[in-house]
């Protein structure tokens, strides 16, 4: 487990995100008891990198936002945005991130859609019209031009949330912290959203962390996830890093009939392998590779016991997956965190 302080992508880089051995405990209401949410965290994040922050339920992803957000004080360590430490100038810090967390909208109710957005633009020394400009090419965007004179308590969630990251987009910070941008929307507005975070990041150049159980939209978005298991890091990697780890490692063989409970127990000694069967019958067997050799060993094991193979897949692998298996401890630590 890696709770040493580490800039893993290179030294003297810019990084606009610094924390250092953070940790925060919540004490329980009723029975005083201390819940480690955080157990020590360090990360650094370059400008312009777009990072995913993923983890199971309580891994301690919200908390850890919350604190580089200036929201929650750590018990012990540090967060520094862009060199400043929050603790010791929260505002000063607080000047260059936006955030949109989960259930806290900073939307004004009974302001229309692009009364808030002119309302949030701030006053950066842009232009009125250049200000006007944005928030039309924004409402576009969003798919929202259609809303952009109607009260923001008449719109539907999922329009909500696309308002809200808009204004943190508007604020003009070069931070954006998002925490499940896309929990509980239906698949068409998570979409847009997708695609909207992914315009800023490349158009706007913004650096941007964002907590997410949407795989798609970390697969998508993110060039860089840090996985957080029970308050710590257990992984931190380009997305395309460990989807290579993982990709070239399984292959599926399809047999030509289906294997009997005593060929399976055989290969499930020797290998790692999840079996299925298939509507016509026919067995698929994925095989985690350890060893260059297992790959030919399965096919001698195969061939000796008359199975027929009727075809070899590289078994594709997606994000999910891959998260699934390093979350499960699934990978050797060694490879989860190397980079
Ligand atoms: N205000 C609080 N008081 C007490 N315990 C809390 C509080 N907020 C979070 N926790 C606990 O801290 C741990 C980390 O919670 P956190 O919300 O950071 O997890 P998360 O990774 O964001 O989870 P999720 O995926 O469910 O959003 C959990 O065990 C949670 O129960
Ligand atoms: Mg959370």
């Amino acid at each position: 487990m890696r709770t040493e302080y580490s800039c893993k992508w290179g030294v003297g880089m810019d990084y606009v995100i610094v924390i250092q051995d953070v940790k925060k405990n919540y004490k329980k209401r009723k029975s005083n008891e201390i819940i480690e949410a955080v157990k020590g965290i360090s990360l650094c994040i370059k400008k312009g990198e777009v990072v995913g922050l993923l983890g199971p339920n309580g891994a301690g992803k919200t908390t850890t936002i919350k604190m580089m957000c200036g929201l929650l004080l750590p018990n012990e360590g540090t967060v520094k945005i862009n060199g400043i430490d929050i603790a010791k100038q929260r505002l000063k810090a607080l000047r260059h991130i936006s955030a949109v967390l989960e259930g806290n909208r900073n939307l004004y109710w009974r302001l229309t859609v692009r009364e808030n957005m002119e309302y949030f633009s701030g006053n950066r020394g842009m232009s009125k019209k250049d200000i006007s400009r944005k928030i039309d090419d924004l409402l576009q965007r969003l798919n929202l031009t259609h809303k952009a004179n109607e009260m923001v308590n008449s719109l539907s969630r999922g329009m909500q949330q696309k308002l809200s990251i808009a204004i943190a987009i508007l604020a003009d910070t070069d931070i954006i912290f998002l925490d499940e941008p896309t929990l509980g929307l239906d698949i068409e507005i998570s979409y847009e959203i997708r695609n909207l975070l992914k315009e800023i990041a490349k158009d706007y150049q913004k650096t941007i962390l964002l907590s997410s159980h949407d795989m798609p939209v970390v697969q998508e978005i993110c060039e860089r996830v840090v996985i957080i298991n029970e308050g710590r890091i257990v992984t931190d990697d380009s997305v395309s890093n460990l989807l290579s780890l993982f990709d070239t490692k399984a292959y599926s063989f399809i047999t030509s009939s289906q294997l009997t409970q005593k060929d399976l127990f055989d290969i499930k000694k020797q290998f790692i392998v999840q079996t299925e069967t298939d509507e016509s019958g026919q067995s698929i067997i994925t095989v985690t590779i350890r060893h260059s050799d297992d790959f030919y060993n399965v096919i001698d094991m195969l061939k000796e016991k008359k199975i027929v193979i009727e075809k070899i897949d590289r078994a594709i692998i997606d994000f999910e997956q891959v998260f699934m298996k390093i979350v499960k401890g699934e990978v050797e630590n060694e490879a989860a965190v190397s980079v």
